[in-house]
């Protein structure tokens, strides 16, 4: 069984550069998912503590450490959620994940919003006064909860990351505190390239990971697996219009966390197929001139009041993103 290619990270860890996106997977579905790709391959495992999920991930995490896995062979990432940007929540929400997924320490920990949430009133808290949005914690700042996670002990995360960070965000904490994320976990598809982002993360060797690769359509837009032109060059290749999306990020040097609960796609999704510069630049002409952010917090319901991405949309927001 092929366990795929690897990305070596500036921490000298190797990143297997398929892994398994766990958002939106229903209960029940995510714990046979974990188990099958774990048994199909997969060695990295993409979670997060808003996705309300990661119980279900340790059950079944218990099924395959160890009589399929050592845990040292298992890459798992987790995020810290905004209502725990706090330095006083943030050891407290690691020890809450570590306990969720029944294991002593996470391969990559990152922030996962540049925007932090008041504690003690569950994930995703209230607005006080206006009704459907969500509570902004105006006062913690991105430099403090990037300081509260290089305190993180050595023994319960291997690295540190980041994820949704502008490049002026990422400069503010770097500048601040001379640490490196390791990562910068970004959506990234085809009409949605980032090359500035992208560049200045290459500069400073900070790996990449594409969320949303097939462009999880969260805005009713066509779906970029149904695009005629990747459609092609699928067929073309005897491939998955989804492995040549995966493949475009791979061929972009991320690492790729495509999400499924389904059994045929978790096994044809990991299978890696290779773009030709060609074939890389015929789909990557799908974005030119139908740029696409899925993904906008300003846009939830109930609504983050807050400008991350500086996107037109967002232009309207009462917050901008504190960084220092
Ligand atoms: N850091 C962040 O803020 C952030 C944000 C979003 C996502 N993520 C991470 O990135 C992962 C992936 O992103 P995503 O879940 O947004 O979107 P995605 O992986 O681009 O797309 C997932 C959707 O595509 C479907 N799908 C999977 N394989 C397919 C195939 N071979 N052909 C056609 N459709 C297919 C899935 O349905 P089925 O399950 O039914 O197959 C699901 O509806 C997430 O699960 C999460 O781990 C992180």
């Amino acid at each position: 069984m092929s366990l795929g290619k690897h990305i070596i990270l500036s921490t000298g860890a190797k990143l297997p550069q398929i892994g398994l996106g766990t958002w939106l997977s229903k209960p029940r579905e995510v714990e046979h998912a974990v188990e099958y790709a774990v048994r199909n391959g997969y060695r990295h495992l993409d979670l997060a503590m808003i996705y309300e999920n990661q119980h279900e991930v340790g059950a079944a995490l218990k099924k395959v450490i160890p009589s399929v896995v050592k845990r040292e062979d298992l890459f798992m990432t987790s995020k810290l959620w905004n209502s725990a940007h706090q330095p006083a929540e943030t050891e407290k929400e690691l020890d809450e994940t570590l306990k969720q997924l029944g294991t002593e320490y996470l391969d990559l920990y990152l922030i996962h919003w540049p925007i932090a949430f008041p504690p003690g009133n569950g994930l995703n808290p209230p607005h006080a006064t206006k009704a459907g949005e969500t509570a902004i914690d105006t006062e913690t700042s991105l430099v403090d909860t990037w300081k509260a996670m290089i305190a993180l002990p050595k023994s319960k995360v291997k690295a540190i990351g980041v994820s949704n960070f502008t490049v002026e965000q990422l400069k503010g904490i770097i500048g601040a505190t001379g640490v490196v994320p390791a990562v910068n976990q970004i959506e990234a598809h085809p009409l949605l390239p980032q090359d500035e982002l992208v560049a200045y993360c290459k500069s400073q060797n900070i790996h990449i990971t594409a969320y949303s690769p097939l462009g999880n359509n969260l805005i009713g837009k066509p779906k970029l697996t149904e695009n005629p032109i990747v459609e092609e060059v699928a067929k073309k290749l005897n491939a998955t219009t989804a492995q040549v999306l995966v493949g475009w990020g791979a061929h972009r040097g991320y690492s790729v966390i495509p999400k499924s609960v389904q059994e045929e796609r978790i096994i044809s999704n990991f299978k890696q197929v290779e773009l030709s510069q060609e074939d890389y630049e015929k789909i990557s002409a799908i974005g030119h001139g139908n740029y696409t952010r899925f993904n906008i917090p300003f846009t939830y319901k109930p609504k983050w009041d807050v400008n991350i991405f500086d996107e037109p949309v967002e232009k309207q927001a009462a917050f901008k993103v504190k960084i220092q």
